[in-house]
C-alpha cells in the first residue's frame, strides 16, 4: 500500500449539444487534483479544501468527493484511515462538471492508495454516487464517465451505467469559454419540460446518430448538421447572457457547432483544427464582452486519458 497518491482529474463538457445527459467529454484542463494519504486517525478526513473561496464541505457525507471515496470504502471494507486533500480547479456552478470531477478524483484517489483493488470502469457507481449529491439526486453519467474514462463517451444507459468509448476525429478542438456566472445544475435541470413533443424527439436522437457517426467517420460536416438541441439549449439559453450573439460569433469565426456545455454557463465549441479553436475562442469571448461578461477561454483536443495518478 502506498502512503500517499496525488491525482489529476479532468474537466468535461456534458450533452454534446444533442445528447442530453448521454454525450460528454473530457478535456486537458482545468481539473482538479486531490491527494489522498494514510492516516492514522480511523474513517475519512477532509483535511483541506484549496480555491473553493469556502463553498465545498468539508464533511465527507457531504462532499461529492468524500461520497464517493466513502462509498468505495466501503464496499472494500477498508478499516483503516485516510485523509484527503482537495485542490479546486475547476469553478463549482461553471458546467464544466466540477462536482463530477471532485467525486471521479475520489474514487481515482482511494482506488490507486490501495493499490488498484478495481478498474477504472468498475469505479463508475462510486464516482456516480458522489455526483449525484450535487444534482439533486439525478443519476446521470455524461460528466462522471468521461472524466473517468477519458475521451467521448456515450452514455448507452445511465441505469445500466453502460457506456461506450466513440472514437473521435484526430484534428477535433474544442474552444471553451466560461463566463464569470455560476449557475446550479439543480436549477438549469428544474426549468427543462418533463415531457417532451414526439416531433422533439424525432428531431434529437436524429441529431445524436448523426453526432455519433460524424465522430466515428471523421465527417466533419455531419457534426456540423447534427449539432442542434431541441431538449435543453432553448430553455437554458435565457440563463446566459448574449447567448445566441456569443453562438454567431463561434459560427462566423468557424466553428463547426456550438452550445451550452453540460448545465452551463460555458459555452463550447467544437472545431477542425487548432488555428480555428483559437480564433473561434477569441470570438467568443469579445461576445461575452460585449454583453459585460469577463471569461475564461481553454482550447483542447479532447482529453483520452480521463482522471490519473500524477505522483
Ligand atoms: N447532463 C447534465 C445536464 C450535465 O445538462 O443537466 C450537467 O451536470
Amino acid at each position: 500500500m502506498k502512503s500517499d497518491v496525488h491525482v489529476f482529474a479532468p474537466a468535461s463538457v456534458a450533452n454534446v449539444a444533442c445528447g442530453f445527459d448521454t454525450l460528454g467529454f473530457a478535456i486537458l484542463r482545468p481539473g482538479d487534483e486531490m491527494i489522498v494519504r494514510l492516516s492514522k486517525k480511523p474513517g475519512l478526513t477532509i483535511k483541506k479544501i484549496h480555491g473553493d473561496q469556502g463553498k465545498l464541505p468539508l464533511e465527507p457525507e457531504k462532499n461529492t468527493a468524500g461520497v464517493a471515496a466513502l462509498a468505495l470504502l466501503e464496499h472494500l471494507g477498508f478499516q483503516g484511515g485516510i485523509e484527503m486533500e482537495i485542490i479546486k480547479g475547476i469553478p463549482i456552478g461553471s458546467g464544466l462538471g466540477s462536482s463530477a470531477c471532485s467525486a471521479v478524483a475520489g474514487a481515482v484517489a482511494v482506488n490507486e492508495l490501495l493499490d488498484r483493488p478495481l478498474t477504472k470502469k468498475e469505479l463508475l457507481p462510486f464516482a456516480l454516487k458522489g455526483e449525484a449529491l450535487a444534482s439533486g439526486g439525478a443519476i446521470h453519467a455524461d460528466n462522471v464517465g468521461p472524466c473517468l474514462l477519458g475521451g467521448m463517451v456515450l452514455i448507452r444507459s445511465n441505469q445500466d451505467m453502460d457506456t461506450v468509448k466513440i472514437p473521435v476525429p484526430e484534428d477535433l478542438y474544442v474552444a471553451v469559454v466560461l463566463p464569470e456566472l455560476e449557475i446550479l445544475t439543480v436549477d438549469a435541470r428544474n426549468i427543462l419540460r418533463k415531457e417532451i413533443p414526439l416531433t422533439d424527439a424525432i428531431t434529437q436522437w436524429g441529431n445524436l446518430g448523426g453526432m455519433v457517426a460524424g465522430f466515428m467517420k471523421s465527417d466533419y460536416e455531419l457534426i456540423g448538421r447534427s449539432f442542434e438541441d431541441v431538449i435543453a439549449e432553448p430553455y437554458r439559453a435565457s440563463l446566459i447572457p448574449d447567448f445566441y450573439k456569443v453562438k454567431t460569433a463561434a459560427m462566423e469565426a468557424g466553428a463547426l457547432g456550438c452550445s451550452i456545455s453540460g448545465a452551463g454557463p460555458a459555452m463550447f465549441a467544437l472545431c477542425k483544427g487548432d488555428e480555428v479553436a483559437f480564433k473561434v475562442g477569441i470570438a467568443m469571448q469579445q461576445a461575452f464582452f460585449r454583453a459585460g461578461v469577463g471569461s475564461e477561454r481553454y482550447i483542447s483536443t479532447i482529453n483520452t486519458l480521463g482522471a490519473e495518478r500524477i505522483r
